[in-house]
């Protein structure tokens, strides 16, 4: 059913308790999420985004007893991904000619995605739609994520609705920012951050700032998915401020694989020569093929530097590494230094090989890492100790 945002706005999405993963199994959401759908009652009637695809028909039922659907005015999309056009083609089904405001790419998208001739009207930056006593001014927000995404602010209401931007994945049957868990909630903005948008973060910090620029009142951000940021809204712009520009706490984050717990022990004997050197740095340990790829993901994010550890396995690294290496080149890190540690038998080429992929990730990689021969002794582990010290002294 709706929630009450304001008199003129009200909250007519989807809160999905049961979500475990994202992007089909890319991105885990271990509490959930919502796709959030907004209706604005002016004069005009406006609905702002839908729902994802497998709940078309309860999203459209619930939004039947909020309003008689042939009041919808105008329908803006704000980004055309399944999670939240999925239930346009329930929807046009009984409101086929209601006009549908998003970016001309946005309807090349809806195009592609449900092959429907809607009467599509095509908005960009400064466009605006009068509603009677608010009226909708749209930003295209090109590739945050997607080329397609624009934001859409509400004069008036002083809201913007951002879409993914500012959007965590987190179920919530609250919907406001001081209803909520803080931690867990800026735990699920940053990975959501990290995960989704850092590949975009020069566009996001342009984006950001040309919208500061034009000076708007803003009492609430409404993004298409998680918690309304109602209680001061600027604190997640200044996060995403941090966040896009190169972020880093005074973290090390060592994830790993073993298969016979030697790439472990010398995981641990680093992590203890880094300790020696860095008292006050946070220093984690994770095993890449125990712990969830896309809380490493987040880890590594907030960490200055980081090691990667796999013994080798025909002739490489291991396959947990490799999905993790692959996904480090995608979220174009900056500014963080790594290296690469690892156990091995006889051919020993994993360590060169992530140290290889880490550069072509963008990495800088401060030395050529460290290998040892079957199971590390006391000499060896020795050896792991001090090179944890001086990677600590490379940072
Ligand atoms: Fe939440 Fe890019 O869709």
């Amino acid at each position: 059913m709706g929630k009450r945002i304001t008199d003129k706005v009200t909250w007519v999405g989807k809160v999905d308790w049961e979500l475990t993963t994202f992007h089909g199994e890319e991105l885990s959401t271990h509490r959930g999420s919502s796709y959030n759908s907004y209706l604005i009652r002016d004069k005009k009637t406006v609905l702002i985004d839908t729902c994802w695809l497998p709940y078309d028909k309860e999203f459209v039922s619930n939004l039947k007893k909020e309003i008689d659907l042939s009041k919808i005015d105008y329908i803006v999309m704000n980004h055309n991904e399944i999670d939240h056009s999925g239930a346009l083609v329930e929807l046009m089904r009984e409101i086929p000619d209601t006009p549908i405001y998003c970016t001309a790419k946005g309807e090349s998208i809806i195009r592609g995605h449900y092959h429907k001739d809607w009467n599509f009207v095509n908005v960009k930056t400064g466009d605006t739609l009068s509603l009677g006593d608010t009226s909708l001014t749209f930003i295209e927000a090109t590739m945050l994520h997607w080329p397609d995404t624009m934001f859409t602010y509400m004069s008036g209401e002083n809201i913007l609705f951002s879409n993914d931007g500012f959007g965590q994945h987190y179920a919530s049957e609250s919907l406001f920012n001081d209803e909520c868990d803080t931690a867990e909630v800026y735990y699920e903005a940053e990975k959501y951050y990290c995960n989704i948008l850092n590949p975009f973060s020069p566009m996001a910090i342009k984006k950001i700032k040309e919208i500061l620029a034009l000076n708007l009142p803003l009492d609430m951000i409404c993004p298409s998915h998680g918690i309304v940021w109602r209680e001061n809204p600027a604190q997640i712009v200044e996060k995403y401020l941090q966040w896009a520009d190169a972020y880093q706490e005074n973290q090390v984050t060592l994830v790993y694989d073993t298969m016979w717990q030697s790439t472990r022990l010398m995981a641990q004997a680093i992590a203890e020569g880094i300790r020696k050197v860095s008292p006050d740095t946070t220093i984690k340990l994770l095993h890449a093929g125990k712990e969830d790829k896309n809380d490493i993901l987040t880890e590594i994010f907030k960490s200055k530097a980081f090691l990667i550890g796999s013994p080798t396995i025909n002739n490489g690294f291991s396959f947990a590494i490799a999905g993790l290496l692959e996904m480090i080149k995608g979220l174009k890190f900056k500014k963080k230094k790594a290296s690469a540690f690892g156990s091995y038998g006889w051919s020993g080429d994993a360590v060169k090989q992530i140290n290889e992929h880490l550069q072509k990730a963008g990495i800088e990689v401060v030395n050529e890492g460290i290998r040892k021969l079957w199971v590390p002794d006391e000499n060896m582990l020795a050896e792991c100790v001090t090179f944890g010290e001086e990677f600590a002294k490379a940072l």
